[in-house]
């Protein structure tokens, strides 16, 4: 008969309830954002990008503290400001745009950042060593954060085309050309979602440990869905294709859910997740949707096209889009192929 000392680990499991198998972390498993950048980096440009998303990783953790103290350490509210887009600033934008900005300028991997907080694109004057553009919505959902509702950071980044120097022009690229991409959710748990080009990865916040841990390797969008997410009190001023998509999927035999939460990261992460769409589209009063070109649509788009699925703007692909300005809006359409292709189908077919 063999003893509990001959068979350890055996005797450990075999005694544990399933609240225990569930609570178990494989420590050989365990692969933290760091690790899982840093076995990407395979050159000095890469090396840079990796600790260049190291940094983000490191203020995504630092703004998730604040949403957990929100209240307790008198971050609700209010800013008193304006933004370049008109909208009041809550004191939660200012404070991780400061934690983004400074974080990035004192990584020096940039060249150039833009922020939607600031009008004029930042350049990074002190970076020698930048070779990289950080565009990011440091963050969003702004009108959930005092209810307490998920929020989220948005961040794409671009080569520089010139290391050290800084070009304004290199942030006007068409976001096909990002070398990586991410978002934070800051939600019931905090979701780190990452691309650096290839596979989508998903890292769930250890707050014991202090670190994002891979949770959902390669994300892959479903091709169809069954929910649509969409802010239907502005369907007054929809185009006719628009309407009659919605009145589609409404109306049809086993019709789709409706989900909108109202802060664009938690809305694309459970498409991503649960597949369906997403849409802000072109309206009347909007003719070029609400949603930012440069670090809403396009880092959003090029996770969603990396985990398999599709972003238009209602007729062509939106990271073909290259942009005029660094505040421009766009109309966007994303998730499941096959549900986006029929929002194309449906707006061409009623124009
Ligand atoms: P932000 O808080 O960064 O300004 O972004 C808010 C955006 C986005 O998160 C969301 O999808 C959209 O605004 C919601 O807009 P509506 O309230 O018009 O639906
Ligand atoms: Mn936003
Ligand atoms: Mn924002």
């Amino acid at each position: 008969m063999s003893t509990a000392a001959e068979t350890p680990e055996l005797v450990r499991k075999s005694s544990r309830n399933s609240l225990e198998d569930a609570l178990d972390v494989d420590v050989e498993d365990l692969q933290t954002l760091g690790t899982y950048i840093l076995n990407t980096a395979v050159d000095e440009d890469t090396t840079d990008l990796s600790i260049l998303i190291q940094t983000i990783g490191t203020s995504c953790k630092y703004i998730a503290n604040c949403v957990r103290k929100l209240g307790l350490a008198r971050l609700a509210g209010k800013a008193g400001a304006t933004n370049v887009q008109g909208e009041e600033q809550m004191k939660l934008d200012v404070v991780a745009h400061e934690v983004f900005s400074r974080s990035l300028v004192r990584s020096k991997r940039c060249t150039a950042m833009v922020s939607e907080e600031v009008e004029e694109v930042i350049p990074c004057v002190s970076s020698r060593d930048g070779r990289y553009v950080c565009v990011y919505d440091p963050l969003d959902g702004s009108s959930n954060i005092d209810c307490s509702v998920s929020i989220g950071s948005i961040f794409g980044i671009y080569k520089a085309s010139e290391k050290g120097k800084f070009d304004e022009k290199d942030t006007l690229q068409p976001g096909r050309d990002m070398v990586a991409a991410g978002y934070a959710l800051y939600g019931s748990a905090c979701n780190l979602v990452l691309t650096i080009g290839g596979s989508v990865q998903g890292f769930t916040l250890d707050s014991s440990l202090g670190e994002f841990v891979l949770t959902h390797p390669n994300i892959a969008v479903p091709r169809k869905g069954k929910i649509y997410s969409v802010n239907e009190g502005n369907s007054r001023w929809w185009s006719k294709g628009m309407s009659e998509y919605v009145n589609h999927v409404k109306f049809k035999d086993e019709p789709h859910s409706l989900r909108y939460i109202g802060s664009m990261v938690a809305d694309v992460h459970r498409t991503l997740m649960y597949g369906g769409t997403f849409s802000y589209p072109s309206d009347a009063k909007s003719p070029d949707g609400k949603l930012r070109l440069l670090y809403e649509c396009f880092p959003m788009a090029y996770i969603m096209e990396k985990a398999g699925g599709m972003a238009s703007t209602g007729s062509s692909r939106i990271l073909d889009v290259v942009p005029k300005h660094i505040h421009q809006r766009m109309p966007i359409h994303m998730g499941s192929v096959e549900d986006i292709l029929d929002i194309e189908r449906f707006l061409a077919a009623s124009e």
